[in-house]
């Protein structure tokens, strides 16, 4: 960077000088450029100061004119800087018409309004309308918007924008028009406009209070057939937040886009979202089980908006929060009750271990409501979004499920069309049920995981049980000292000889309460005695994950055995499980790393063996009970990351378990196979089961490798086909190239399934895995400019093959260091998330250490770095 990039402060927000109170858009797309006339209402705010300017954001726009009031603006009343244009004299009403021209042709960033193939869209948050208009681009300025788009009629017969189609017409020359009308205000940020050859699908949905809202899922034309999934899991959704809090969609049409190029998962503009195409595009022979779960999850989550988001926004970025935290929490809840809801949240917390602890854990470390930024882009992070709704889950977990409606009817109530702080969303809570929040505010202000430790004394003599919890949390950038935390500790006492939850009496009350109740710890060191306890018990702790925590219970490994087969909590029968094998494998490593054989307990053998054949389990629930903990979720756990230790570990194990245990998981392989084509949760669990088992048996043997290569060439459905491929691809038998090719053969003309090949090939475990990722780059379907590729094949490298990117000799820290810096001239958002494994260089051996900073300083040292990958390197070096 030529100058140091300025730093946003929370502390620093004040209210703007002027809003804008309504915007009239006419946007006129033509080969080439594209000619933006935005008319803005513009209101002062009595409160400024008596020469405030108007100061309206704006970037890689060139001004055609400015009028003020029907006037042309003298050239000495205003100023148009890189980023902004700064007018003087702007009286308490003002009608500004601005006319610029941009080019989204050219926008490789994929902020703004840019090309997807050949057709235009837009994406706007968080700061991206300002390189469509200039305008008051901050999320508590919510306006009116009346938006006109003229294009030509044959390349863009579909113009879609915000809110009701309320005109169109044709012109001369082939061109047409198209008028939309969003009666609701709203911060720019949900704008949204496309433009293109779309092919519609059609449905509708009669709300509660019946009225019919028409429902429209745009694709390139031809992909028609593939949005069912999608239209239904709509439905589903808009029937779900109408049934459990009372929400029903506000406009008589909503719609969805599919693109192909886009920098994340969806957005939700109002009444139009515009989805990656990987969110919405769906058939059983092109999609695995996995992507019909990420899709309606998604669909979910940006229909959940509309409430939470887009009805009440955020005040400031600081807030982000406040929608993403919330609107995550609904669209988990949401999964939990369409499906398997045990299954749902183990799958959530794998998540956020894998990504938020270590977040939390490094140099990028902030909290759910972060205090300052560089580029906002870099804070839509699993902090804000999963760990966020992990505080929103905290308040239900706390004020109960009623509790919590009244405390979300109240937020409605208060702070519809309005701009808001988290701070209000947790008075409303408090408001609505009469309660006082005030420590669990730390949630939103500290950053790091609690470290929790647990330690129970039972005397038989008294039948009393003493369980003391201390908690700290540990130091982040910028937070050398913490207060303790406000935690909910669902828990419960399983009784060691009558293996029930027992009744749990704390000492001075009279009566027991349950066998399964929410404990409140506030200090850093607090003890809790039960009283007439009748056998001694183990206790169950943070059942279903109730605080985002690392939790150390000295627990014996018969103790996590014990859990493992009598808890009633069936999270923590799964956590159990994670936690012997963590132990056992964390054993692994340190006996290998002192010269020692690796062992592995028969115990630990004969519990894997219970869980596998207990028939009376749930495939789903077996198949996450036998799925090892990741490579990254055992790094966690150590001081200093020994990637080779843990790798050559876990894979130790898995064919230690295959080999011991082939006869059963051959069996169960074979009794687990799914007729057909079969969509529904029982299907889904039984090929989750075979599919784990296939990829121990595939990593042991021949037999294995042959059961791998008959299930990929009999596949019906896209799971069986991309399980049975990973597992192909691991080896350098023959097998799997053969496969690699005949699917590359069968899907190259479909880029969705191409997304999977080439990842598959990047996470191998085969030895040249770099080599063949550098020449994947040279494929026809692969592009830079695509963020789907990118993550596919460069992403997952860097973040899901540990062994290939932390390789001894740098190479794969010198070739993702290569790639950031190329993609970042095009794509800094894209480049950034890269970058980000960069960031927890600390925590590996000295050698990976100075090879690591070596690549961060050779791409903080590239001339013209954006602020984003700015962001991440000098944060890394300095955290
Ligand atoms: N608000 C979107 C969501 O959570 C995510 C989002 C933020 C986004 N910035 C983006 C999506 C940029 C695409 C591009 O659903
Ligand atoms: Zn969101």
């Amino acid at each position: 960077m030529p100058t140091e990039p300025t730093v946003i402060r929370r502390a620093d927000y004040t209210p703007p000088d002027y809003r804008v109170d309504r915007i009239d858009l006419h946007v006129d797309i033509r080969d080439g450029e594209t000619i933006v006339t935005a008319t803005l209402a513009v209101v002062g705010n009595p409160d400024r100061a008596a020469n405030a300017p108007l100061v309206l954001d704006g970037q890689d726009q060139t001004l055609i004119y400015l009028k003020m009031d029907g006037e042309d603006v003298p050239p000495c009343r205003y100023v148009v800087q890189p980023e902004r244009m700064v007018v003087e004299e702007v009286p308490d009403r003002a009608l500004l018409e601005i006319r610029t021209r941009i080019h989204p042709e050219k926008n490789t960033a994929l902020e703004g309004l840019y090309k997807s193939g050949s057709m235009y869209c837009t994406q706007c948050e968080a700061e991206g309308f300002r390189r469509i208009a200039y305008f008051i681009d901050r999320p508590d300025n919510m306006a009116l918007f009346t938006t006109t788009i003229e294009a030509d009629k044959a390349s863009c017969p579909v113009l879609l924008s915000n809110g009701n189609p309320v005109g169109e017409g044709d012109l001369p020359d082939g061109r047409h028009w198209a008028k939309w009308e969003d009666p609701f205000r709203k911060p720019a940020y949900l704008f949204a406009l496309v433009a293109g050859q779309l092919a519609p699908v059609k449905d509708s949905f009669v709300t509660a209070s019946g009225r019919t809202v028409d429902l429209r899922i745009y694709v390139e034309p031809g992909n028609e057939d593939k949005c069912g999934h999608a239209m239904e899991s709509l439905k589903k959704s808009m029937r779900w937040d109408e049934e459990v809090f009372g929400l029903e969609y506000d406009l008589d049409i909503f719609m969805i886009v599919a693109v192909g190029d886009f920098n994340m998962g969806a957005m939700e503009n109002k009444g139009l979202n515009v989805f990656n195409a990987k969110y919405v595009l769906a058939k059983p022979d092109t999609a695995t089980d996995t992507d019909y779960q990420l899709i309606e999850g998604i669909i979910a989550h940006e229909y959940f908006h509309n409430w939470t988001g887009n009805r009440v926004t955020c005040r400031d970025w600081f807030q982000l929060s406040l929608k993403e935290g919330l609107t995550v929490f609904r669209d988990q809840e949401f999964s939990a009750d369409m499906n398997a809801r045990s299954v749902k949240r183990i799958q959530d917390v794998r998540g956020l271990r894998a990504a938020q602890f270590p977040e939390d854990a490094g140099p990028m470390a902030h909290p759910v409501r972060p205090d300052s930024y560089i580029e906002i882009n870099n804070f839509y992070t699993a902090t804000v979004y999963e760990k966020g709704a992990e505080v929103v889950r905290m308040y239900h977990t706390l004020l109960g499920a009623e509790g919590f409606r009244k405390g979300m009817d109240l937020y409605f109530q208060r702070h519809d069309g309005q701009a808001v702080t988290c701070e209000d969303f947790c008075v409303a809570m408090e408001d609505a049920n009469g309660v006082d929040l005030t420590q669990f505010r730390r949630w939103y202000e500290q950053a790091g995981t609690p470290h929790v430790t647990a330690r129970g004394h039972y005397d038989a003599a008294a039948k009393t049980y003493t369980l003391t919890i201390e908690q700290t949390v540990p130091p982040t950038p910028g937070q050398p000292e913490k207060q303790p935390a406000l935690l909910p500790m669902a828990m419960g006492l399983v009784g060691s000889v009558s293996k029930a939850d027992l009744p749990l009496q704390l000492d001075g009350e009279n009566a027991a309460q349950g066998t399964d109740r929410v404990l409140r710890v506030t200090e850093t060191r607090q003890s809790f005695t039960f009283v007439g306890v009748e056998e001694a018990p183990i206790p169950s702790l943070f059942r279903g994950f109730s605080a985002p925590v690392k939790l150390e219970a000295g627990y014996s490994a018969d103790d996590l055995t014990f859990l493992m087969a009598n808890d009633s909590d069936e999270f923590n029968r799964w956590e159990a499980g994670q936690a012997l094998a963590r132990r056992l494998m964390l054993d692994m490593v340190a006996a290998r790393s002192a010269g020692r054989e690796m062992a592995v307990a028969d115990s630990f053998v004969d519990a894997f063996r219970r869980v596998l054949t207990d028939e009376g389990v749930d495939p789903a629930f077996r198949a996450q009970a036998l799925a090892l903990p990741s490579e990254g979720d055992l790094g966690e756990s150590m001081a200093t990351i020994d990637v080779d230790g843990i790798h050559a570990a876990r894979e130790h194990l898995r064919r230690v378990l295959a080999e011991r245990l082939k006869p059963e998981m051959t069996t169960i392989y074979h009794a687990m196979a799914v007729r057909g084509v079969q969509l529904d949760g029982p299907a889904i669990g039984k090929r989750a089961l075979r599919n784990l088992l296939l990829g121990y048996l595939a990593g042991l043997d021949a037999d294995g490798l042959a059961l791998a290569e008959a299930q990929f060439q009999s596949a019906q459905v896209m799971t069986d086909s991309v399980a049975a491929l990973v597992c192909l691809g691991d080896s350098t038998d023959a097998a799997g190239d053969r496969a690699l090719a005949a699917f590359h053969e069968r899907w190259r003309g479909n880029a969705l399934v191409m997304d999977k090949w080439f990842s598959i090939q990047a996470m191998s475990k085969r030895p040249d895995t770099l080599s063949r990722v550098k020449a994947l780059m040279g494929d026809p379907a692969f592009s830079l400019k695509n963020p789907n590729k990118v993550r596919s094949l460069l992403g997952a490298f860097a973040a899901g093959n540990p062994t290939g990117f932390h390789a001894a000799d740098g190479a794969g820290y010198r070739f993702i260091a290569d790639q950031v810096i190329a993609l970042d001239s095009m794509n800094p958002q894209v480049a950034s998330r890269l970058f980000s494994p960069f960031a927890r260089w600390r925590r590996f051996d000295a050698a990976r250490q100075a090879l690591l900073k070596a690549e961060i300083e050779r791409v903080l040292a590239a001339p013209g770095l954006s602020k984003d990958v700015y962001e991440i390197a000098s944060k890394s070096l300095a955290g």
